[in-house]
């Protein structure tokens, strides 16, 4: 039988005889859960079945072969993306259609485009081509989106580290780096329900972003808008209008918007954009032009039928909402129940996007992933929401409920529990030894 919320004692407060036999308790649960053989998987942001199933009519369309101009999508041309397409959802993400370019499948792609291009040639506002200067840095709100740090690492991008909050990066930190440091080029922000830790953006912060002097006169904000409008409540945030601020405050060049279908319509063969400045569109545009003579129009038709219009999108999302969201009312409430009153976790409840952020006793995340591996339940490698997969604290857990069942969400949050208490339990432990049993 469990405790109760109410009338468990905070671990710090038990004595170390109490902790040993809660400690043994929980390691014979441990082995029974090992001993059950599950296979459970909370570890990447992917669509469940259920979701992509909602685009099945997709898989019909188009009807047509040409669009409104009359242009024939089966064929080359339109580098651009179609245009029908690009007016849906350039309302959706609250930018002008000139300004907006439809792609291939994955922002991240275009993330990657973007900063070759940087690295090659430099951008419409750099002096010279970012691989000519004797360093590149970009600043990583953390926790963050571990793709954003491998892509940096992989192009020799250095990283520096500011705090994300419920409100957005640290836009004061942030002010002090790019102030006096010009090899900091640029840096990342998931402005919508971020990954993994469900903060928004507030437009004050992303009016201090944008506007806010920098020694580098080419700094770009990757404005990796990838959770729009990935809503799990009424409560529905509103993204800063990025590009307008940084018009109005004299920066117009400084933000690259990125944004995708991928977890709208089909993951693996949605729409990915690119929103910015008219002279950065055509910049990107220009050399995206030496490696691609269009995109698949075809692709883009069968969104912009399907949806008709933004409208048609947002009672798409709604059908997301209802499929998620009980996964996600499913973490907090087997969190609750299963650690409220220890003072081992705390976690947060997201009003969209498609993460829960667990912070747990420092120094203990990554003996909490081992322990739930061992009892059958894969969780991200403690630290991935880091660069380097580092975390200074040890304590960052990124959890992924959109995948599995709700019922399998329910049978690994209870493992991932009792694997967040145990290891809570056995640090206690360890202290309490080192400071000769007085804990
Ligand atoms: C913040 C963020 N950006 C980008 C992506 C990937 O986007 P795409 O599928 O468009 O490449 C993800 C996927 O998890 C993400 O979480």
């Amino acid at each position: 039988m469990s405790t109760t919320p109410a009338a468990r004692t905070p671990l710090p407060r038990l004595s170390p005889q109490e902790l040993t036999e809660l400690r043994d308790r929980l390691a014979a649960e441990h082995s029974d859960l090992a001993a059950r053989g599950v296979k459970l998987d909370l570890t990447r942001g992917k669509p469940s079945s259920d979701q992509l199933d909602l685009s099945d009519g997709m898989l019909r369309l188009p009807t047509r072969h040409t669009d409104a101009s009359g242009t024939d999508v089966r064929n080359y041309g339109g580098l651009q993306g179609l245009a029908e397409l690009r007016t849906i959802f350039a309302e959706l993400l609250g930018v002008e259609t000139e300004q907006l370019v439809a792609g291939g499948n994955s922002s991240l792609t275009m993330m990657r485009d973007c900063l070759v291009d940087l690295l090659l040639f430099g951008g419409v506002d750099s002096p010279r081509p970012w691989s000519q200067e004797e360093k590149v840095t970009f600043v990583c709100p953390v926790p963050g989106y571990d793709r954003h740090f491998t892509l940096l690492e992989s192009l020799g991008i250095d990283m520096v580290t500011v705090p994300m909050h419920d409100d957005g990066p640290d836009a004061e930190a942030v002010a002090a780096l790019v102030a006096q440091d010009p090899s900091i080029k640029g840096m990342w922000i998931v402005p919508t329900y971020s990954n993994p830790a469900g903060a928004v953006c507030s437009q004050e912060v992303a009016s201090r972003l944008v506007g806010m002097e920098t020694a580098a006169p080419d700094f770009k904000i990757f404005w990796d808008n990838a959770y729009a409008l990935h809503h799990l409540t009424d409560d529905e945030a509103k993204s800063a209008d990025v590009l307008s601020l940084a018009s109005a405050a004299g920066h117009p060049h400084r933000p690259i918007m990125f944004a995708s279908t991928s977890k709208i319509t089909f993951a693996g063969a949605g729409v990915a954009f690119l929103a910015a400045s008219t002279e950065q569109v055509a910049w990107y545009l220009k050399h995206l032009g030496t490696g691609s003579i269009g995109p698949d129009k075809v692709n883009h038709l069968r969104h912009a039928e399907f949806f008709g219009d933004a409208d048609g999108v947002r009672r798409h999302m709604v059908e997301h909402r209802r499929i998620i969201a009980p996964k996600f009312d499913e973490v907090d409430r087997v969190l609750t129940e299963k650690l409220e009153g220890y003072d081992v976790a705390t976690w947060n409840r997201p009003a969209g996007g498609y993460f829960v952020n667990l912070d747990v006793v420092d120094g203990t995340a990554s003996r909490v992933v081992t322990l739930a591996k061992e009892a059958g339940v894969a969780l991200t490698p403690a630290g991935a929401s880091f660069p380097r997969g580092e975390d200074p604290r040890d304590r960052n857990i990124r959890l992924a409920p959109t995948m599995p069942p709700v019922a399998e969400v329910t049978e690994a949050m209870e493992i991932v529990a009792t694997c967040v208490l145990l290891a809570a339990v056995e640090k206690a432990l360890g202290d309490a030894g080192q400071s000769g049993g007085t804990a």
